[in-house]
């Protein structure tokens, strides 16, 4: 009901657990491409898996934690933006992305995430907000990049895929930070 516009005539809205079958056939599209680079209880393989993802986020959000958010073009559910992580009383939050191939190389994700800290650092406040990746994602470290974070530090071979451990990165923005960045 309630949406953002974002670049390219996308938008940003809430991924409910309503939208089961919708995200399900998503995931069809993007399963491979999301599934070296994302974690491995997201990508689910039926209707049943996609509900559970988003009745999983629905009970952290009543919690004021977690959130999820899928960006549309043209009707169809092409990825979205979450905080995998949100911890009003630490004031620290951990965003998360996904695209399938058709819609990357767009901007759509940066512009997401820009909302979504908008929102962590003006109307909650919110003191720090993270991004992890595998440290071979490049497309996701340049994200987190283009949104002002540092990367601060490796965990190394925390990140098991297929047999291999990978080093993970974290990046990270504090609020005063981006406040002067977007002034
Ligand atoms: C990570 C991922 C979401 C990044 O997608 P993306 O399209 O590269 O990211 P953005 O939406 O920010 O778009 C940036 C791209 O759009 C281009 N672009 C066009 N207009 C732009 C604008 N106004 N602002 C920013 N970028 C713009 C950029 O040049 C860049 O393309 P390039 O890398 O080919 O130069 C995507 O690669 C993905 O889903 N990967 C698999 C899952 C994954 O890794 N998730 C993250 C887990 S940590």
């Amino acid at each position: 009901m309630f949406s953002l516009s974002l670049r390219h005539g996308a938008h940003l809205a809430p991924l409910e657990v309503w939208h089961a079958e919708e995200f399900a056939g998503h995931l069809d599209r993007a399963r491979e491409h999301i599934r070296p680079w994302v974690g491995a209880g997201f990508v689910t393989g039926d209707v049943d898996g996609a509900r559970a993802t988003l009745r999983r986020y629905a009970e952290r959000q009543a919690h004021d934690g977690g959130r999820l958010y899928g960006i549309r073009r043209d009707g169809v559910l092409v990825g979205g933006v979450m905080f995998t992580d949100f911890d009003a009383a630490l004031g620290v939050c951990e965003l998360g992305c996904w695209l399938e191939p058709s819609a990357e190389g767009l901007g759509l994700v940066t512009q997401a995430s820009r909302a979504l800290l908008d929102w962590a650092f003006t109307s909650r406040g919110l003191h720090r907000a993270e991004w992890h990746c595998r440290a071979d994602n490049a497309r996701s470290a340049a994200v987190a990049e283009r949104l002002g974070m540092r990367l601060e530090g490796v965990l190394r071979e925390a990140w098991p895929y297929d047999g291999v451990r990978y080093d993970k990165q974290v990046w990270a923005v504090l609020a005063p930070e981006w406040h002067a960045l977007n002034r």
